[in-house]
């Protein structure tokens, strides 16, 4: 696999931030997912009028990813215009851990701050495909 430096991976974060669309917010987001195979694809959030429909950068990504045909992932570097890095919401966690839970996700503040968690860390306990399959999967006791 083709190394990609955290550096690559965080402005090509903060170039798709800079295409978020976020009239209503004003909160921009960029995200630069690494693929195991090397690709790099960017995600920025994208509001809408009917306030619900808005998508978050990492899912933008992360759709950007599975459309080229990728499905493993190394690294997630999220980038917003605060000072303090970002975690990602709650429904992209649970969209990103469709994929696996070693997935490093990197938070840069806009100073270059950062902090990072493993994907499990961020949603312990996931939903998990291997739920839907019968026998229940080891540890899948409520
Ligand atoms: N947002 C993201 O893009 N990712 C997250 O994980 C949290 C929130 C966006 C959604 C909305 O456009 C704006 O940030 C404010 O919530």
């Amino acid at each position: 696999m083709k190394r990609v430096s955290r550096s690559r991976l965080v402005a090509a974060a903060r170039a798709a931030m800079q295409n978020a669309h976020a009239p209503y917010s004003g909160f921009r987001v960029g995200a630069a997912l690494l693929a195991r195979s090397g690709h790099v694809f960017v995600g920025c959030n994208v509001e809408n009028a009917s306030y619900p429909v808005s998508l978050c950068a990492e899912r933008a990504a992360l759709a950007a990813a599975v459309a080229a045909g990728c499905r493993e992932f190394e690294v997630l570097v999220i980038v917003t215009t605060s000072q303090f890095p970002c975690p990602p919401c709650g429904m992209c966690r649970q969209a990103l851990a469709e994929f696996g839970g070693d997935l490093l996700v990197v938070l840069v503040g806009s100073d270059g701050g950062c902090t990072e968690f493993r994907l499990q860390d961020l949603l312990p306990e996931a939903f998990t495909p291997a739920f839907l399959m019968e026998p229940r999967p080891r540890g899948g006791e409520p």
